[in-house]
């Protein structure tokens, strides 16, 4: 596996600076008074109505014993192909059983193996068969459905049933069980719903299917899913969604980051592969060190967004990977052009087109909303530098087919054999005290002539030095803390500022398995484990941008003052929405002049979010810092603000 720097750096914007808003802070006189100015006689521009989105790939489990609901881990028996990992006989001093992968017995041609179970001695009180951890556990909520679904073939002489069961870890207690009769000797697909009882959640379970006298029986394919958001069956979990739904997100960049990349040209993310039927999917090596089931494919991305009410930025692969590897532009390149053409048509094309109607028969007629699509992931770290050539022969093939599609270019200032990129993809990962430093001015000096700017990565580290890969780093918080939430909160205020050219902004990672080892980077905005899903403070921070966000920026100054922010306005209802953060252990007073309104409602709400820098949430402690709403009363055009001490406020100002 390969990984790069973490530290990105903001590539310079591209043509002459135009600066639309003042924002001053001196540090050398923060004795002499503060003072906050917003203008509302003066526009700053328009707020991007897709501001706030979502990033996400594979990475720290974020489907596969993440979002995606699959409690089977290693359900088409790929993950290794030396044994079964994930899966360990079940085995008594009155049964026993072999299990070994069989990859001469397989389902289909897409599904390369299966697993096959060969017991010799069995009864009806003591089975014998084969269980599965799931992804750290697998969860037990009380009163509850979950569907079991597995394909099984037997050879000749086994006549009884399959055992399908939710169970402690010691066997001991059968939380939920079905039966599956009828297997014969060939591949068949079998179904049963499993219900809980009111029993106390746990996660310290797992999936049984045993036999209840000797035979030898293949399963393939074995799944587990419990209720799912809006119950789709091949759905995403309820509390993950819950969070992001929350988060009021606008858009959603996928399918990475490196995983679009992978590590090779051949671990590219395999779209084709990620569709249809559960055992037409093979799934593929992630380049975050563990197999991608594809279960979350192509489709079910769209499908996210659709229930997101959010829309695709789709990410194609444009010919390089993150070992290196790339294709050269030219003939070479075309069937990948061809690939990302065809990928479109997935998403936008009629049913009358090859790959619209495959999304129909897929079960999805309505061609989604579709307006920019990414060439690439972070081209600037291929050695050989061949993305020029790579993005114009993207450009020009999508283009030519799609007119009124938005391109973005991964490279900021890159020449691009004369393309234009209708939009430029920058990434930043830096330490809070920087993103306090650099935000003061980001975005000022943008051009406002084009392209537009995507900031598709961004987070504060509380220590940008720490490899958030290394062994060192799994014993650290997997979220961030109240520090790094500083930090996004200053920098999403630039954005928010600059959020006329700034189209478009989302942090990542977005998703983290909590459990040791289940990650391979920190921070990361939401934590779950087995059970539970919870928001870190920059989780929180975020929400309270993304839900009051405005539609008209209005110019704002800082004087004097180590506090920074942001200031729109609703333009339907008047209201001034104004975000401040304060980075000091102390609270902060600050004048705050409203230019150009003669009054104000007196009353105005106030949503806090405090804490010590090192405070942070966790599965056990998941609202240690949440957003705190009170009513603020004696408000008027020029009023005192305190600001608690190390906080992101908004205050909602009506008219
Ligand atoms: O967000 C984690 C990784 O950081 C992404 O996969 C990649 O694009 C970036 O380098």
């Amino acid at each position: 596996m390969m990984y790069h720097s973490q530290t990105k750096r903001i590539e310079p914007a591209m043509r002459p600076a135009l600066t639309i808003v003042m924002l001053t802070v001196s540090t050398s006189c923060l004795a002499a008074s503060p003072s906050f100015t917003i203008d509302t006689t003066r526009s700053a521009g328009k707020v991007s109505p897709l501001h706030h989105g979502l990033m996400t790939e594979e990475i720290n489990h974020s489907y596969d014993g993440g979002l995606y609901a699959e409690l089977i881990r290693n359900r088409a028996f790929l993950d290794d192909t030396n044994s079964p990992v994930f899966w360990s006989p079940l085995t008594s001093e009155l049964a026993a059983v072999t299990i070994a992968l069989d990859p001469a017995n397989r389902v289909n041609d897409k599904l390369p193996s299966s697993l096959r179970l060969t017991v010799t001695q069995a009864t009806k009180e003591h089975p014998a068969g084969v269980a599965n951890t799931g992804y750290w556990g697998i969860p037990v909520y009380p009163k509850t459905p979950y569907r079991a679904s597995l394909w099984a073939r037997a050879e000749a002489g086994l006549s009884g049933p399959l055992i399908v069961s939710i169970v402690s870890e010691d066997g001991r207690t059968v939380y939920a069980t079905g039966k599956i009769s009828g297997i014969t000797s060939q591949w068949k697909k079998f179904k049963v719903t499993l219900q809980t009882g009111n029993v106390a959640p746990t996660a310290q379970a797992r999936f049984a299917v045993t036999l209840e006298q000797p035979g030898t029986v293949n399963l393939g394919l074995v799944s587990l899913f419990p209720p799912t958001w809006y119950n789709r069956p091949n759905g995403l979990r309820k509390d993950i969604m819950q969070l992001l739904v929350d988060l009021n997100p606008k858009f959603l960049r996928f399918p990475g980051g490196n995983y679009l990349e992978g590590n090779k040209i051949e671990e590219r993310f395999p779209w084709q592969k990620t569709l249809g039927p559960l055992e037409e999917r093979p799934g593929h090596p992630c380049n975050w060190g563990y197999r991608s089931s594809d279960g979350m494919g192509l489709l079910e991305f769209l499908e996210w967004c659709e229930d997101m009410n959010a829309e695709p930025v789709l990410a194609v692969y444009a010919g390089y990977s993150l070992g290196q590897d790339h294709v050269k532009a030219g003939p070479d390149l075309e069937p990948f052009v061809q690939e990302a053409l065809d990928e479109i048509e997935y998403v936008i094309g009629d049913t009358n087109t090859t790959w619209g109607a495959r999304r129909a028969k897929d079960g999805h007629p309505a061609p989604f909303k579709l307006t920019y699509v990414e060439i690439g992931n972070e081209d600037y770290f291929e050695q050989a530098k061949t993305y020029d050539a790579r993005y114009a022969q993207f450009h020009d093939a999508i283009k030519s087919k799609y007119p009124q599609l938005k391109l973005i270019s991964t490279i900021a200032d890159a020449k691009l054999n004369g393309r234009k990129p209708d939009m430029v993809d920058l990434h930043d990962y830096s330490a809070t005290d920087e993103f306090l430093k650099k935000s003061v001015n980001f975005g000022n000096d943008m051009s406002r002539s084009g392209p537009e700017i995507f900031v598709g990565e961004w987070a504060a580290h509380e220590d940008a030095s720490a490899r958030p890969w290394d062994a060192a780093a799994q014993k650290l918080p997997p979220t961030p803390s109240m520090k790094a939430a500083i930090g996004d909160g200053v920098f999403m205020a630039a954005m928010e500022r600059n959020s006329d050219i700034i189209k478009m902004q989302c942090y990542a990672p977005l998703l983290v398995n909590v459990n040791p080892w289940a990650r391979q980077w920190r921070p990361n905005l939401i934590g779950y484990d087995a059970l539970s899903a919870y928001g870190s403070p920059s989780y929180y921070a975020i929400q309270m941008f993304s839900q009051n966000l405005g539609d008209e920026i209005l110019p704002v100054t800082f004087t004097n003052t180590s506090v920074q922010g942001s200031a729109t306005r609703d333009s339907k209802t008047g209201e001034i929405i104004v975000k401040l953060v304060n980075p000091e252990l102390t609270p902060q007073s600050l004048p705050i002049e409203i230019k150009g309104i003669t009054s104000l409602n007196p009353k105005a709400t106030v949503i806090t979010l405090a804490g010590n820098p090192d405070d942070t949430n966790s599965n056990n402690h998941p609202r240690k810092v949440v957003p705190v709403t009170t009513t603020l009363t004696g408000i008027k055009p020029g009023f005192t603000f305190t600001l608690p001490a190390h906080s992101i406020v908004v205050l909602k100002l009506k008219p």
